[in-house]
């Protein structure tokens, strides 16, 4: 939260961030926020009192979302954090060791996972969250074309990028993109978008939005990585 984009954003009031201690909540000597699981086996489990109560201390009010994160919750996506980024506050609660009491998700009004691995904590998750939604608020981007630009965004992955030196151990920037033709370094940078996703992530270009050029262009894609396959060059 000291760096970068999470710190201009709190240095220009578009973030205040508050960390709480759940211990705090705690009304045992020892500030116990966990126990052993009713019906036996392994781990603990974190307190259903204790965790309700951290809520209700620092939720303000009821519309303020309550976010678990948790491996069980929807998956994390740039339209999350865009549907996030509308509300003014977010409490975010971290899970922890194997779990928490059921009962929790009487007091939450959302439960996210960050992907389908098993962290050792949520406030990681938690950070991830925090960074992708914040991105997301007016002005924390600056000038550089800001959010709307970046991969996700369409539904695509972003196009390649490169700057100086034009020559790097025989590696060349692609020559376009030196010619100051706007429309072509355009066509081609979509192209690359089209091409980079049709190839890392299939999935996100059957739900994009394509116009007629992007299907063209697709074609152009699709055409030249099969001549590729045929003569037995590499493509991507
Ligand atoms: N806590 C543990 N694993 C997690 C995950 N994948 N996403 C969010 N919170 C988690």
């Amino acid at each position: 939260m000291q760096h970068s984009m999470m710190w201009k954003a709190q240095q220009m009031g578009a973030l205040t961030f508050y960390t709480h201690d759940i211990r705090a909540y705690s009304t045992t000597a020892y500030r116990q926020v966990d126990d052993t699981p009713y019906g036996g086996g392994g781990g603990m489990i974190m307190k259903v009192d204790v965790l309700v109560r951290a809520i209700e201390a620092v939720r303000g009010d009821d519309t303020c979302p309550v976010i678990l994160t948790s491996p069980q919750g929807r998956v994390f996506t740039h339209n999350v954090a865009l549907e996030l980024a509308q509300h003014p506050r977010l409490v975010l609660l971290c899970g922890h060791y194997e779990g928490v009491d059921e009962r929790v998700r009487h007091f939450i009004t959302d439960d996210i996972s960050i992907g389908d691995y098993v962290l050792t904590g949520g406030e990681l998750a938690a950070m991830v969250i925090i960074d992708a939604v914040v991105r997301q608020l007016d002005g924390v981007l600056g000038a550089e074309g800001g959010a709307a630009n970046e991969s996700h965004a369409d539904g695509l992955l972003e196009h390649p990028h490169y700057t100086r030196p034009a020559s790097f151990r025989g590696l060349d920037v692609p020559d376009v993109l030196q010619s100051g033709n706007h429309e072509a370094i355009a066509k081609w940078r979509r192209k690359q978008a089209l091409a980079r996703t049709w190839q890392h992530r299939p999935d996100l270009l059957r739900r994009a939005q394509l116009s007629e050029e992007d299907k063209y262009l697709l074609g152009e894609v699709a055409r030249a990585a099969a001549e590729a396959r045929r003569d037995g060059r590499q493509f991507f």
